[in-house]
């Protein structure tokens, strides 16, 4: 039975009760990486001590049971995400090695003067790779920008399309904004003039569940360090008949059909994409963070992250001189903002110093901070598990910061 007790919910999250220079722990960088929970701490601890073994390679217990116990992650999170039968989950090292896969996988595809549609309030993962892509293969990128409020100009993302365009790639949620994109009316325009459509989630998933499956995009990307699973882990998601067409991102073992002298020919998806010894423990730790969200009421923790970030949103307000990035109303629980009299990086240094963990920077989207005209913002990213208590100590931080430096 879902449910959404918060005290008991903070208890399954060890360091959630540890101290910082004997301040208790606010911890507002959830953006950055997730808190991981009791149960994936003891997953993997289980794991190494009584399970350990190499897959898909050993007739020997411990071999058979560690391949059973990957291929089951696999199952348990492509279930999670409602994957359809046409839709394949690869085990990659996170959201950024999946659009590389992606990029590279289109790199003998996508022809001179091919067009791509990105957007600016994109993270560099998204972003990077496909201006790698254009410039090798003579494309043409269009990034769309963002209207004042942070939400994207759709009217514009729409205007880009033409019979050149072959991809669009977009963010499900923005780091910096927390500004939710319309994905299902952005998934069926592209699909309507047949342009390929990649969705970084990263941002979206620790957020509550995402039903993939029905999204209708082709390729869907996150990383499990983000939703309370372990870190070198994540999913690409794509359609198993378009993935098979992917030359091989890396080759090496277990990827392979035959190997000889004259040749190798290369196995279908997921293990195409797979080479090597995978990382065995994240995908089955990355598995048990699915089990884990799975037992939480969502509406409930989203009504929850929906009141903190109006409580902190309101309370930062009234600090003279602060300006906000991202203030449409469709936003996840993601405060970015500026202070007219200090430098983010004073304004992370004196939270710090009150026990309070946010990120201060460009947030790997320095496009989008040229957007708006500025190097850099401060930003508190909630988790369903941050209570108020965490938002008072952000807020009396901040108190300090504007009598210090106001
Ligand atoms: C929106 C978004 N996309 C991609 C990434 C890259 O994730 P990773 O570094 O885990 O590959 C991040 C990380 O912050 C992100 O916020």
């Amino acid at each position: 039975m879902a449910s959404f007790d918060l005290q008991a919910i903070r208890e399954d999250f060890p360091i959630l009760s540890r101290e910082v220079d004997g301040k208790p722990l606010s911890y507002l960088d959830n953006g950055a990486t997730a808190q991981k929970p009791r149960c994936v701490v003891d997953k993997l601890a289980t794991f190494f001590s009584h399970e350990n073994a190499n897959i898909h390679r050993g007739v020997h217990y411990l071999s058979r049971h560690a391949t059973d116990a990957y291929e089951q992650a696999r199952e348990t999170i492509s279930e999670a995400l409602s994957l359809t039968e046409e839709q394949q989950l690869i085990f990659v090292r996170g959201a950024t090695e999946a659009i590389n896969l992606v990029t590279n996988g289109l790199a003998s595809e996508l022809q001179p003067g091919n067009e791509i549609i990105l957007t600016v309030m994109e993270h560099h993962a998204n972003f990077v790779p496909w201006q790698i892509l254009a410039e090798k293969n003579e494309l043409k990128l269009h990034f769309v920008p963002v209207l004042d409020d942070g939400s994207l100009d759709l009217e514009d993302w729409k205007s880009r399309f033409n019979e050149n365009t072959k991809v669009a790639a977009f963010a499900h949620v923005s780091n910096v904004l927390g500004t939710v994109n319309p994905l299902a009316e952005m998934t069926a325009f592209a699909r309507e003039r047949n342009v390929l459509t990649l969705v970084d989630g990263a941002q979206a998933l620790p957020h509550g569940p995402v039903d993939v499956g029905g999204l209708g995009c082709d390729f869907y990307v996150f990383s499990g360090h983000k939703v309370y699973g372990p870190d070198g882990i994540g999913c690409l998601i794509g359609p198993k008949e378009k993935l098979n067409t992917f030359p091989p991102y890396q080759s090496g073992g277990d990827m392979i059909e035959i190997v000889s002298i004259d040749g190798t020919t290369f196995r279908e998806v997921p293990e195409r994409f797979e080479a090597g010894t995978p990382n065995i423990s994240g995908a089955i730790g990355l598995a048990e963070a699915f089990r884990y969200m799975a037992e939480i009421d969502w509406h409930a923790a989203q009504v929850h992250e929906q009141s903190l970030l109006k409580y902190a949103t309101e309370e930062l307000a009234k600090l003279n001189g602060i300006k906000f990035y991202g203030t449409t109303a469709d936003k996840v629980g993601v405060i970015s903002y500026l202070l007219e009299s200090a430098h983010p990086h004073d304004v992370g240094t004196i939270l710090d110093s009150e026990g309070v963990a946010i990120r201060v920077g460009h947030h790997c989207a320095q496009p989008l901070m040229r957007h708006f005209g500025i190097a850099a913002t401060a930003r508190a990213s909630l988790a369903f598990y941050n209570n108020q208590e965490d938002v008072d100590a952000l807020i009396r931080g901040m108190k300090k910061v504007d009598k210090y430096f106001g």
